[in-house]
């Protein structure tokens, strides 16, 4: 009786020869929450104007962490620099975090380029070469937004 039961487990588990079947997992599990994510950004200085994108459909606003300011030489090492990207049509809805660090570092003019999504708070794929590519042309130290 005990051993028929056995030889029934061995057959369910595999035992015919059979590969087993691949694991699926029918929840993904959301990419973890990056330690570099812009926490309070919201709360942070706000700059001068609101871009309202009708072409993209988007809002955008910037942020600028607390205590940076502009100085003669460009923004300070530490210095967080936020756009925000939001819905034209329901601002509360936000659809992507891009972030300029100021690094002094020689790459990029001394600043990184990274994108977040708001949901997870995770990195996403950035093109940080074409983001750069850009700022380069802003006025000041690759700067398009205006904190004053
Ligand atoms: C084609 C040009 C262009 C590209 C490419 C671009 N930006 Fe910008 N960015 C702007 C402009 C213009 C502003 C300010 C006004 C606005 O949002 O339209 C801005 C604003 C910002 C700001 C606010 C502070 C500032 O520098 O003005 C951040 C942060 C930023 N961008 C990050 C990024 C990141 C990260 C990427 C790449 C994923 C990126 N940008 C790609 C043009 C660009």
């Amino acid at each position: 009786m005990s051993s028929g039961l056995v030889v029934a487990l061995s057959l369910g588990c595999g035992g015919l020869g059979q590969p087993d079947a691949p694991t699926v997992r029918t929840t993904p599990r959301p990419p973890p929450a990056s330690a570099d994510f812009p926490q309070g950004y919201a709360g942070w200085s706000t700059a001068s104007e609101v871009v309202r994108d009708e072409r993209t459909g988007e809002l955008r606003r910037h942020h600028a962490s607390p205590d940076a300011r502009l100085e003669r030489a460009g923004w300070p090492p530490g210095t967080v620099l936020v756009k925000v990207h939001a819905r034209l049509d329901a601002p509360d809805v936000v659809t992507r975090i891009d972030v300029r660090r100021k690094t002094g570092d020689a790459t990029f003019g001394g600043w990184t380029y990274e994108s977040f999504d708001p949901a997870t708070r995770a990195r996403i794929a950035a093109d940080a070469e074409g983001c750069h590519l850009c700022h380069a042309a802003a006025p000041e130290d690759g700067t398009f937004a205006v904190f004053r």
